[in-house]
């Protein structure tokens, strides 16, 4: 195949006619896996500088999911997702297991933690299954590979409650065959994250836009945009396309939530907070990791204070995305979307032309 494939900045969303009169009621709950509901479509990456405890608590109070990352022991990684479990306990006594009429009869708000395809991940699914994770998402680069096929396999056999999110792919043979296999969710985005360096070191990755369109053509799994988001507008677009959820790693990095120091350093102005790829040097060195195969960059990044305002802030874009196309909810939100031209990115904005 060689075709052109599309990022998202090559599209913008065509506003449609709208009756919404406020946005402040635009619903945005959505599914994140087969079986379990969310009440916003936004989802914290396991990364070792993204998502530990209080990352995964402040966006579950928010209505979204933290994703506990795995490069720490089993008994640390069940420490963290015992303390979401515990917060869980005390919220949405509202929400329960409840029927939608889009969704169907979806399950509380999860509890998520990753694991990787090899080693010690079938130990570690069983200690994490034990303080209540709800949600095992499989983190692995290449996702459409024999190894992943075992791992859902197996987790799969261990509990009948556990949904397992898969990935990462880009297309929609990958899609297909994890669905085969026994995935719940999937997580798509290959080399396109802020600090991936998949692309250069190996030429492999197709453009989000593009990823995203064909898998959710051959799909009926929820499907997670993962990677490359900065903004709402990205978010608004992918969502546009038919994700179901938007992974986050920068723009919800450097903040008070994500794990790591403020770091002050003479000669630096302002305060900053590590953020570093899982496949990078420096995390690999961290955590005692063979230094092969480094496929990310670390980089430090200004701090930007709670999580809190942000998320909200990234919610009032997607509300007002919905409005501009008309939708009450994401069910609605199918917007039609043209390709635009550099000229087209650069309108108005004598400020981007180079
Ligand atoms: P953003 O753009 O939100 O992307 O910062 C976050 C996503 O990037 C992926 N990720 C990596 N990809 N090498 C990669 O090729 C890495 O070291 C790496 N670390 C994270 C991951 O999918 C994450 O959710």
């Amino acid at each position: 195949m060689n075709k052109v494939a599309l990022t998202y900045d090559d599209i913008q969303l065509i506003p449609d006619y709208s009756e919404i009169s406020s946005r402040k009621n635009i619903d945005l709950k959505t599914l994140i896996t087969r079986r379990y509901g969310l009440k916003i479509p936004l989802v914290a990456s396991p990364m070792d500088t993204v998502c530990e405890s209080e990352m995964a608590i402040k966006l579950m109070e928010k209505g979204g999911l933290g994703v506990i990352h795995r490069f720490m022991s089993i008994g640390e990684q069940k420490e963290e997702v015992k303390k979401v479990a515990e917060v869980k306990k005390t919220l949405y006594e509202d929400w329960g297991v409840m029927y939608d009429d889009w969704l169907g009869e979806i399950k509380d708000i999860p509890v998520a933690a990753s694991v990787g395809a090899n080693g010690d991940y079938f130990e570690r699914t069983q200690e994490l299954i034990k303080e209540g994770v709800n949600i095992i998402l499989i983190d692995v680069a290449h996702g459409h590979h024999i190894n992943v096929k075992k791992a859902i396999e197996n987790i799969k056999g261990l509990s009948s409650e556990i949904d397992v999110i898969s990935g990462n792919i880009a297309t929609a043979k990958a899609a297909m065959d994890l669905q085969d296999w026994g995935a719940d969710g999937l997580r798509v985005g290959v080399g396109g994250g802020s600090l991936c360096t998949t692309r250069i070191k190996t030429g492999f990755g197709v453009p989000n836009v593009s990823c995203l369109m064909d898998i959710i053509n051959v799909t009926s799994l929820p499907v997670m945009a993962d990677g490359g988001i900065r903004s709402s507008g990205d978010i608004a677009k992918a969502l546009g396309l038919g994700s179901s959820t938007i992974m986050l790693g920068s723009l919800i990095a450097g903040t008070q939530e994500s794990p790591g120091d403020i770091i002050n350093r003479s000669g630096l102005y302002g305060l900053y907070k590590k953020y570093r790829g899982a496949a990078s040097l420096e995390t690999k060195t961290t955590h005692r990791q063979e230094q092969r195969n480094v496929e990310g960059e670390s980089t430090l990044i200004p701090y930007k204070g709670g999580v809190g305002p942000i998320v909200d802030d990234l919610l009032d874009g997607v509300r007002s995305a919905l409005s501009y196309n008309g939708s009450n909810n994401l069910r609605q939100f199918n917007p039609d979307w043209v390709q635009v031209t550099s000229a087209g990115q650069t309108e108005a904005k004598p400020h981007l032309m180079k």
